[in-house]
């Protein structure tokens, strides 16, 4: 029986042949020699992965390390009105990433109306662990319109996207999905990934368990709402609220609301979601805080003035009290755009 050559020593002698004057030494070359040379190549191909995963993103702690304080910082210094959603962002993704063996992926649900930050939250929380931020490689966002748009193709997406789902996690274990409007998804598209939610030490091999899912809906944004416009009402502090005032009103509306109660309610009922995080309708004092943050990211000098003539310029509700803005802080860019031209 003759044991099948490795390509390694097989290259090894091609060098040694190609290396002119060592040709006599190729019939008493150690087992030693060979053995260094080995790890020479295998060496030199590491510090040229190295060198690859220097220059070119790596699915690597160079590449992917969670920045708590960095988080921290964002989450105060950039989102405005959101004490509850917050503290339960920065406490479970750091669980999370602070776990070296989780039971499961992180699985977020983000709830609110338009505008309150939701997408801007998934965007820290991307900037803060992968070094690349939204960018990166490693970071997934799916929107119905936008990737599942034909309702007649849904098989055809559902294929397609559990095969993104296992295919990216088998290239990086810590790889971040998105679900921008979860309200339009198709229930089956959520279906179809519920098994990578779940507590499964692997499928087919595949751990998902270090893998991030993060859910963004309307769904809940009305009852929220309410529950701090009551607030409001009794004279009571925004800041008292706390997430057990809101969690059964989301999860209400979430079971009786026919289009989005699908998929949450099966998301629901496995205990699928760690986390549901509602998003506080904004106020015109944060909506002037958002116009603030602008200007200073765009390197505008922040002018109080500015910031109060763009938040009265925007429409708010509810049509008596006025207390709520329609938009959240959506269109203040644009605004501050339109006021610096
Ligand atoms: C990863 O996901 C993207 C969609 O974000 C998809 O285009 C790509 O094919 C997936 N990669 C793999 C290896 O499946």
């Amino acid at each position: 029986m003759t044991p099948r050559r490795s390509p390694v020593p097989l290259l090894l002698w091609l060098l040694v042949f190609s290396s002119g004057g060592v040709t006599e030494a190729i019939e008493p070359i150690s087992t030693s020699i060979a053995v260094g040379m080995a790890a020479a190549l295998t060496g030199f191909l590491a510090s040229y992965q190295n060198m690859f995963c220097y220059f070119h993103e790596c699915c690597r702690p160079e590449w992917i390390y969670f920045n708590r304080t960095g988080l921290q910082a964002d989450l105060e210094a950039k989102l405005f009105g959101q004490h509850i959603a917050s503290r339960i962002i920065l406490k479970s993704v750091t669980g999370f990433m602070g776990n070296d063996n989780p039971k499961k992926p992180l699985v977020l649900s983000l709830h609110g109306w338009t505008g309150t930050g939701k997408n801007f939250v998934s965007q820290m929380i991307a900037d803060n662990i992968y070094k690349e931020g939204m960018k990166s490689s490693f970071v997934h966002m799916f929107t119905a319109e936008l990737h599942f748009p034909h309702l007649s193709q849904i098989e055809t997406y559902k294929a397609q996207l559990q095969q993104w789902i296992k295919g990216n996690v088998t290239n990086c274990a810590q790889s971040m999905f998105v679900f921008d409007e979860m309200d339009n998804m198709h229930p089956g598209l959520i279906d179809s990934i519920k098994p990578y939610l779940e507590y499964y030490e692997s499928l087919d091999g595949v751990s998902y368990r270090k893998a991030i899912f993060i859910f963004l809906s309307n769904a809940g944004g009305e009852s929220i709402t309410q529950t701090a416009l009551d607030f409001w009402k009794a004279g009571r502090d925004r800041e008292e609220l706390e997430l057990r005032d809101l969690e059964t009103a989301i999860s209400l509306t979430v079971f009786n609301n026919k289009n989005s109660g699908l998929w949450h309610t099966s998301l629901i009922d496995k205990n699928l979601v760690d986390f549901f995080v509602p998003f506080l309708p904004l106020e015109y004092r944060h909506v002037a805080q958002c116009a603030m943050a602008e200007m200073k990211a765009k390197n505008l000098l922040a002018d109080p003035a500015v910031a109060d003539q763009v938040a009265s310029e925007i429409n708010y509700f509810p049509k008596t009290e006025r207390i709520f803005s329609v938009k959240g802080c959506k269109t203040i860019a644009s605004k501050l755009d339109y006021f610096y031209t």
